[in-house]
């Protein structure tokens, strides 16, 4: 620990996006944060894989390594900024650091969805603060506004757009015209999505920070393998197009809803109608909406990924580590705490509420199809919202048709896609979404 009580010595792990930001936003302006937090915040070492990289935008006066252990080990510093990312050696290292009496801010979602239960017993256990305002929706403090700004309310429900990739692409989808491969490429090329992209378009980052909302909303274990997920891969330029002309935009959705068996969760493209103000969220912009029992709805929208909005929420974990929220902290992610009991709710296996569903299909231009096809859906016990038999995208054999349900359950809807793709004289495959 530091010796002087006006001084807060960080360690940097990771010197990238993040904690490129982090540190350029502490040198840019030092006294601000010395202000706001009471004690002048001082980058005392920081660790990366590559020392001889060029790091322009940050003033590199203090020492750097490429052992990351030569922080979380060294005595004088007092907190570890976990900026790397990925599992391992993160895990180690956060523990390591927790172990030697230091307090932890990280940014790493794939990390506290799968070892958070770990991590913050052992913050718990060393009465450490551990921060993760970050982990979630990038400079969006959503973390804080549960813990604090929404303390008096029983939250039943979490509407989220907490993957900023997936959400460019689909806007990009829409803007251009274009199809999801080019739009990708097109991400890659401006930084919205990475070189591997699969973790984001296949619904797991998303699914990473749903975990952890949820636990924290409900009081919940985080379990990563009981969250449904579901990619934007699936999703076409057809799909977007049908959408917008029933009203809609396809968002991909993270929700967390109490049902009477527990808590639903899950990930997954949706249409979301156009006057809901979810679907007015676009580019790699993340937004929140949660329903509060006294409040009602709130809706908080901004940049989720980037250098300036994630260390916004880096620095303000750090400075309320400062401001000594440790214990609070610590534990409320964790059901293993004891001031923090855990609630008897379960997260459900099986997806029971009820919504709308959206299929699109291709039939063969014959005549009785779309009877058969209806037929299909009430043998299923599902009414219609909406038919719509595309005559503009008819070719010589074949007619697109669109299908919203009434509310069905996803037993149902799964049970009708099959009978669906089964069905002579359709071709495959037979798209089917949710309807926000
Ligand atoms: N980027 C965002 O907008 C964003 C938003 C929210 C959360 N996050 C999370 O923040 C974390 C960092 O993301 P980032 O985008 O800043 O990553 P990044 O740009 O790839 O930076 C990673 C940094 O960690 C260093 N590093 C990686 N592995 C290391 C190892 N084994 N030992 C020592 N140093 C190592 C790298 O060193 P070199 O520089 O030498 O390669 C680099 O400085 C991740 O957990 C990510 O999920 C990121």
């Amino acid at each position: 620990m530091s010796k002087s009580k006006d001084i807060l010595n960080v360690g940097v792990l990771g010197l990238g996006t993040v904690g490129g930001g982090v540190v350029s936003a502490l040198q840019s302006s030092p006294e601000l944060f010395e202000s706001r937090s009471g004690k002048h915040i001082k980058v005392v070492a920081a660790c990366v894989r590559n020392p001889n990289k060029n790091r322009s935008a940050i003033a590199m006066n203090f020492p750097i390594t490429s052992n990351p252990f030569d922080i979380v080990e060294d005595p004088k510093i007092d907190l570890v900024l976990e900026l790397i990312g990925g599992v391992e050696p993160a895990r180690r290292l956060v523990l390591t650091a927790l172990n030697n009496g230091k307090n932890v801010v990280t940014a790493n979602k794939a990390l506290l969805a799968v070892h958070g239960e770990e991590i913050f017993r052992l913050a718990a256990e060393k009465n450490c603060f551990v921060g993760y305002e970050a982990a979630v929706a990038g400079g969006i403090p959503i973390i804080k506004v549960i813990r604090e700004g929404l303390v008096a309310n029983k939250i039943t429900k979490l509407h989220g757009i907490i993957n900023g990739t997936c959400n460019y692409i689909l806007t990009g989808m829409e803007k251009h015209q274009s199809a999801f491969d080019d739009i990708l490429i097109e991400a890659q090329q401006k930084g919205f999505a990475e070189e591997d992209p699969s973790f984001d378009i296949g619904g797991i980052d998303a699914a990473h920070k749903l975990t952890i909302l949820a636990s924290l909303l409900f009081k919940i274990p985080l379990e990563l393998d009981k969250i449904s997920v579901v990619g934007i891969a699936d999703v076409e330029l057809e799909d977007i197009n049908y959408a917008k002309k029933l009203g809609y935009k396809i968002k991909h959705l993270a929700v967390a809803e109490k049902s009477e068996n527990g808590v639903e969760l899950r990930v997954g493209p949706a249409l979301v109608p156009e006057t809901d103000m979810l679907s007015k969220v676009d580019e790699e912009m993340n937004a929140i909406r949660l329903e509060g029992n006294l409040l009602g709805p709130l809706l908080m929208s901004g940049a989720g990924a980037g250098a300036g909005p994630t260390a916004s929420s880096v620095l303000s974990d750090i400075v309320d580590s400062i401001r000594n929220s440790k214990l609070e902290w610590a534990s409320v992610i964790t059901n293993n705490s004891d001031n923090e009991p855990s609630s008897d709710l379960v997260i459900t296996a099986e997806q029971t509420i009820a919504s709308a569903f959206y299929y699109r299909l291709v039939a063969s231009n014959e005549p009785g199809m779309l009877a058969s096809i209806t037929n299909i859906l009430a043998a299923n016990n599902i009414s219609i919202e909406a038919v719509i038999q595309d005559e503009e995208g008819k070719k010589a054999d074949r007619v697109p048709i669109l299908i919203v349900t009434e509310k069905i359950k996803q037993r149902q809807a799964d049970a009708t896609r099959l009978a669906l793709s089964e069905m002579p004289g359709i071709f495959s495959p037979v798209k089917q979404f949710r309807v926000k």
